[in-house]
């Protein structure tokens, strides 16, 4: 159990942000953005803007920054702003003022006169179905409609029809705001023709080679640094404007620029999780075995359709062992906010439709939820014949049950004075992945030694794990190693998103310390080193021959040299011809509705999870402790509404509810630990999105067990329970 590394930096206010950053002669910009959710600016009257007090740069589609449309690894295309007229959502940003000082650039944005040719704006999902085209295919290549029959079965109606007992249901969850506590921001400055921007991203390599493809400048003359990030969620994986914005008007200005958007620009000019609406279908034998699931889903996209949330493309094939399934996505484009990745994109709204589905099936063939579940326990994903590495969903079940006192819960649910209480429970599963990373390690003649990679710690405990796996792999104790990331300067370590992280490292790092204690040895028993022609070897940061031993700083120290350092790289491979990898979760709710209010509260909570090796069980227990609570946040509060005209009724922290400490029970995380070798040396699955998977079901499902009203839509609010 080890504190965060970085955790008295950060409550000392000594860690420095993106927007910490500070430089003789910078300037501010504010951006601009439009107050129509659909049209064209015909014009901009920016005169009294120019002549406002310290402004020195205004900028419009009429008088552009210059950008191009960037090329990101995770997403393709990115837009850049001022490029054209078009006003595809409300919030959008439309113009940069840069001034001397934040407040005169604020103030002359809001001189700034816009001219719009207004259009209908279309911003609700389930009014606009009829716009609804097939989804691209997603990141993993699967089509828009996968369909996948038992041999002799001729359509999933078939199998549905030859089911004893079938449910069906419309479900749907709503849009959710990226808000992550350090707003979006960039500090950019050029100097001798290169470029450095100070920013929080989730990975400062990508942020890098994103900014120079829309700068049209060359990567290497880019460098960002994000060593702190006060949360991203996967709104920091692509570049956002302001980073654009400040890189180009630091570029004509000839001097710093700092762009800090306000709370309510993060709201429209970043990233949201767009509004689903699912249908499922689910048949089994009354013995409870899945026969066939049908599961269509709908989301919405932006007009530019740069990202669609791919729910029923994620858990659904993959969580039961069904011989007959067919899942289709389809996107609605709309005049909405940028949707993009939010913890756990695709799997936490697509769980909550299977996982009620599988409750509402549970409560059709009066059945234990958990039974019913284990019963149809998957071995691999449907059409697969890879089997999962490692699976110990059942032991995390066991495990939850007795843990949860599930054996006290009743099909109705009991009452407790003006209470009634019920308890839920799901099924979490998020893959386990990994991306290349290489890790420089470089041993010091101080004794300390350097584990550094490009890659970011968005608040994850990267930083932490780096010392962990790092003092681990060196046989020294953690104080010793010294954490560094956050720089595109550094060797590629791919990218804090899609709970990659800490895989991808630390394996890497277990390469890169072999290699460095091997140098080490050749450099000690070269002709005149300390233990030249002996036959050396490494334990406890010494070196040792015969009786004679040297720590490493010692040694260096004695051929003169100030360090060694090598590096080591690990990437997925052939284990992805062999398994399939996932992490896996049993998720508990016990909530208490009131009689009378019909106000719903979450009285305890508990997540039982297989991910693999847990190196750090503090920021991991942390990281699924979020990760649980943004899932009732999801289940009973968060909900982002758009007014027809496209405006967004709540785009702030005062309108848009949160949960808050009162919200929030203890909160009970466990962990089953089966290092899973087979997906990656270190055995560490990845838990970044895993604790939100699953839990608005739960709430859900003991909502259902709670009071007999099945609410099939997030947030469940009073008026649905009354
Ligand atoms: Mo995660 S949605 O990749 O931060």
């Amino acid at each position: 159990m080890t504190s965060r590394v970085d955790g008295p930096l950060k409550v000392s206010g000594r860690a420095k942000y993106g927007a910490d950053h500070g430089f003789p002669d910078m300037v501010h910009g504010y951006v601009v953005v439009s107050t129509v959710g659909h049209g064209e600016v015909v014009a901009m009257d920016t005169t009294v803007a120019k002549s406002a007090p310290g402004v020195v740069g205004v900028y419009s589609p009429f008088d552009p920054l210059k950008l191009r449309t960037a090329t990101s690894m995770l997403f393709g295309q990115t837009w850049v702003p001022l490029q054209d007229t078009e006003v595809a959502y409300y919030g959008q940003p439309i113009g940069l003022v840069v001034a001397e000082t934040f407040e005169q650039a604020r103030d002359a944005a809001a001189l700034v006169k816009v001219t719009y040719q207004l259009r209908p704006s279309a911003t609700s999902l389930r009014d606009n179905l009829d716009l609804a085209e097939d989804a691209p295919p997603t990141r993993e290549g699967t089509p828009s409609v996968v369909v996948e029959l038992a041999p002799g079965v001729e359509s999933i109606q078939d199998a549905l029809t030859a089911s004893q007992v079938v449910i069906e249901g419309t479900y749907s969850t709503a849009a959710q705001n990226h808000a992550a506590m350090e707003p979006h921001s960039a500090v950019a400055v050029w100097e001798s023709g290169k470029l450095t921007v100070y920013c929080g991203t989730q990975s400062a390599g990508m942020q890098a080679a994103e900014l120079a493809s829309g700068l049209d400048v060359d990567e290497s003359s880019v460098r960002v640094l994000s060593p702190f990030v006060g949360g991203a969620f996967g709104s920091k994986t692509r570049v956002s404007v302001e980073a654009f914005l400040a890189a180009a008007a630091a570029k004509v200005l000839n001097r710093p620029v700092k762009i800090v958007l306000t709370r309510e620009q993060v709201f429209t000019a970043t990233a949201n999780r767009p509004e689903t609406l699912q249908k499922i279908a689910l048949g089994a034998a009354a013995d409870g075995t899945l026969i066939a699931l049908r599961h269509d889903s709908w989301s919405s996209t932006p007009r530019d359709r740069s990202y669609v949330e791919p729910t029923s493309h994620t858990m659904t094939p993959k969580a039961y062992a069904i011989p007959n399934v067919a899942i289709s996505q389809k996107m609605v484009p709309l005049n909405i906010t940028p949707t993009s990745i939010m913890r756990a994109p695709g799997e936490a709204p697509g769980s909550f439709a299977l996982e009620s589905a599988i409750d509402e099936l549970a409560v059709a063939l009066r059945m234990d939820p958990i039974e019913l579940r284990l019963r149809n326990n998957s071995t691999a994903p449907a059409g697969s014949d890879l089997l999962w590495s490692s699976k110990h969903l059942e032991e995390c079940y066991r495990i939850g049950a007795r843990r949860f006192g599930w054996a006290n819960r009743s099909p109705e649910g009991h009452e407790d004075g003006d209470w009634v209480v019920g308890m839920g429970t799901a099924t979490a599963m998020y893959p386990a992945m990994r991306f290349p990373a290489t890790v420089l390690i470089s041993l010091r003649a101080d004794e300390t030694a350097v584990v550094s990679v490009g890659g970011a710690d968005p608040g994850t405990g990267l930083r932490t794990v780096m010392s962990l796996v790092g003092a681990e792999s060196l046989n020294i104790p953690a104080d010793r190693i010294t954490p560094r990331l956050g720089d595109s300067a550094l060797t590629p370590g791919g990218l804090s998103g899609g709970s990659t992280g800490t895989a991808s490292v630390a394996s890497a790092i277990m390469i890169a310390a072999a290699q460095v204690i091997d140098d080490l040895l050749a450099v000690a028993s070269s002709p005149g080193a300390p233990f030249a022609g002996k036959e050396v070897s490494y334990t406890d940061g010494r070196v040792h021959a015969d009786g004679q031993v040297m720590s490493f700083g010692e040694l260096l120290r004695q051929v003169g040299r100030e360090s060694i350092t090598a590096t080591g790289s690990s990437a997925p491979g052939e284990e992805l011809t062999k398994h399939s990898f996932s992490c896996f979760g049993a998720q508990f709710v016990e909530v208490r509705v009131h009689k009378w209010t019909c106000e719903t509260r979450v009285s305890r909570m508990l997540g039982v999870f297989d991910a693999g090796r847990i190196i750090n069980e503090k920021t991991a227990r942390s990281q699924i402790m979020g990760g649980m609570i943004w899932g009732v946040s999801a289940a009973l509060h968060e909900r982002l509404d758009i007014e027809p005209d496209g405006r967004p009724a709540n785009g702030d922290l005062a309108g848009y509810l949160v949960p808050v400490n009162a919200d929030i029970p203890d909160v009970d995380v466990h962990f089953v630990q089966y290092a899973d070798t087979l997906h990656n040396p270190s055995g560490a699955k990845g838990l970044g999105e895993i604790g939100v998977v699953g839990m608005a079901a739960a709430v859900a499902n003991a909502v259902y067990n709670a009071t007999g009203i099945r609410v099939r839509h997030i947030p469940i609010t009073i008026e649905d329970l009354l």
